[in-house]
């Protein structure tokens, strides 16, 4: 069993998702409190250690009316447990879990590190060798209640988790900008696939303007 998961993200015309040096303010107002009613119905949110990283993302819901109670359970996939002691994703706003991987469990548990995050509440699941198995967070996560939940990026962690078939549903803001750079960010990055043939195939269910963004919904074909 898994979540019902729902990639949200906005990009730029051209598929850029940030630029390369790692700017990545790209929907407009509106478009912000969109994603928030999201959060909202979300019980939890998942991003990669990268996004944690480049954005320091607080992963709650600030931008429309809500209580602490709807702020989602915010999870971190990071094989190392590289997440700053200092991140905002690690605050008391929501619960945290940190998934890492099992091959390097062993030497953060006994760190410090450890103990100050486990101090201030945040859990651990641990998985795959030395990468996250996404399949087994995905179970565990279901286990611990979340129904539905918000993949929010990056884009390394969008390709695998599309990849492994756990992608039901994509939301997305094309804003009407173009901002190029071949090392900047797209959607999904990743090892991609050789052939056309073997696209992970979406119908289009829903399009609508937001001001000037481009509201998309798919869903991924299975
Ligand atoms: N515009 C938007 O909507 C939006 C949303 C989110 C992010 N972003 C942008 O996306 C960029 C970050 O993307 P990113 O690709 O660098 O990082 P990412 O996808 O956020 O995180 C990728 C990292 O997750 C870890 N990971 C652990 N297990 C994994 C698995 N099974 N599959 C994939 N990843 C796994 C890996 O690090 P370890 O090996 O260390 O675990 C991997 O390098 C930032 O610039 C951010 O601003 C944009």
């Amino acid at each position: 069993m898994k979540p019902y998961v729902i990639l949200s993200a906005a990009m730029t015309l051209d598929g850029k998702i940030a630029t390369e040096t790692g700017s990545s303010n790209i929907s407009g107002e509106k478009d912000l409190e969109r994603v928030h009613e999201l959060r909202k119905e979300c019980d939890a949110i998942m991003v990669g250690i990268g996004t944690v990283l480049a954005d320091d993302p607080r992963l709650t819901v600030h931008k429309v009316d809500a209580s602490p109670e709807d702020n989602p359970v915010r999870v971190v996939v990071d094989s190392k447990c590289r997440t700053p002691i200092a991140a905002r994703i690690t605050n008391k706003d929501a619960r945290t879990i940190i998934a890492g991987a099992n091959e390097y469990k062993y030497e953060f548990i006994v760190s410090d590190r450890y103990d100050t995050f486990t101090k201030r509440g945040v859990d651990f699941f641990w998985s795959g060798d030395k990468r996250v198995d996404l399949v087994s967070l995905m179970n565990y996560l279901h286990e611990e209640g979340i129904e539905k939940l918000m993949l929010e990026g990056g884009a390394t962690l969008n390709f695998s988790m599309i990849k492994a078939g756990l992608i039901d549903e994509i939301r997305l803001c094309v804003a009407p900008m173009v901002v190029g750079g071949a090392n900047a960010k797209t959607l999904f990055d990743g090892d991609g696939y050789p052939l056309m043939d073997l696209a992970v195939k979406l119908e289009l269910v829903d399009s609508y303007l937001l001001e000037k963004d481009l509201i998309l919904t798919y869903k991924v074909i299975k």
